[in-house]
């Protein structure tokens, strides 16, 4: 029986590695110092294994084949697949028996997620593993979300995937503690002519609401308004599978801020787990 140390959520943006300097440095040193405060308690519950949940930016996935959902199995993961990333070069340690029975769990859970033995990470993942210093041997399970090819996933749906992952990571004998990342959102918007706009409004609300339980009016709240706060923000369904692994354990708002000059509403989130 494994258990989980933490379940942390942060948004992710290339921006944040290739202009960090777009916005003032006292400001940049907050946020990266929030990265990396997360990173800390992330590492103090020296995990053995780490489940990342984001989301493929057009980059592992295409028109052709384009899974809702899908469980990274491989031996080892390159990072990042963006040549123009400004990041070092790494190599990710995989959990492959792991993520093999995730899958297996899956499917017995009335779950069909895809599964990739040639995966690459993309800067949705990278991003907060960079800035938290997370050691690239942790071995890592990646389980990518569709969204940013509509149709996707429903909120609601990413949140059962989400308690499927809890229960059966809590099930699991092959490790000792796992931590779990989720990456993405939260309002902000790419390559339209919002690019550079905020929806603090929907941003602080989805907070609030997290932080007071409030499961179903999260849910209610994420899928209605959804639309309110640019097409990158369809990636809090990553949130939502950590609410979903959550399990019930309160909610804790570490970091926001609305940060135009990044593109991007910058939050970060632990579970009381
Ligand atoms: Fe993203």
């Amino acid at each position: 029986m494994a258990e989980i140390t933490g379940i942390y959520t942060a948004s992710h943006t290339p921006v944040m590695l290739n202009f960090p300097d777009r916005i003032p440095a006292e400001l940049k040193d907050e946020i990266f110092g929030a990265y990396k405060a997360m990173g800390d308690d992330f590492m103090s519950g020296k995990p053995d294994a780490l489940i990342v949940l984001s989301n493929d930016h057009l980059h592992n996935f295409f028109l052709d084949n384009f899974p809702a959902y899908c469980i990274g199995c491989a031996e080892s993961y390159e990072s990042p697949i963006e040549h123009w990333l400004h990041a070092k070069r790494r190599v990710f340690a995989g959990d492959q028996a792991f993520g093999a029975y995730l899958l297996q769990e899956a499917y017995q859970a009335d779950f069909d997620p895809s599964f990739s033995m040639e995966m690459v990470l993309d800067h949705g993942s990278l991003t907060p593993l960079e800035l938290a210093g997370v050691d690239p041997d942790l071995p890592i399970v990646p389980v990518l979300i569709n969204c940013v090819q509509p149709p996707m996933p429903t909120m609601r749906r990413s949140y059962a995937l989400g308690q499927f992952l809890g229960r059966a990571i809590r099930a699991y004998e092959g490790v000792d503690r796992v931590a779990i990342l989720a990456t993405g959102g939260i309002s902000h918007d790419i390559a339209t002519p919002r690019m550079g706009m905020v929806n603090e409004e929907f941003d602080q609300t989805f907070l609030t609401l997290m932080e007071k339980g409030d499961i179903e009016g999260t849910l209610r709240y994420a899928t209605d308004f959804v639309h309110t706060a640019g097409n990158g923000c369809e990636e809090i369904r990553m949130w939502m599978a950590a609410m979903g692994a959550a399990d019930g354990a309160p909610f804790r708002r570490a970091y926001y801020r609305a940060v135009n000059d990044w593109y991007t509403g910058i939050g970060i989130g632990r579970f009381e787990v």
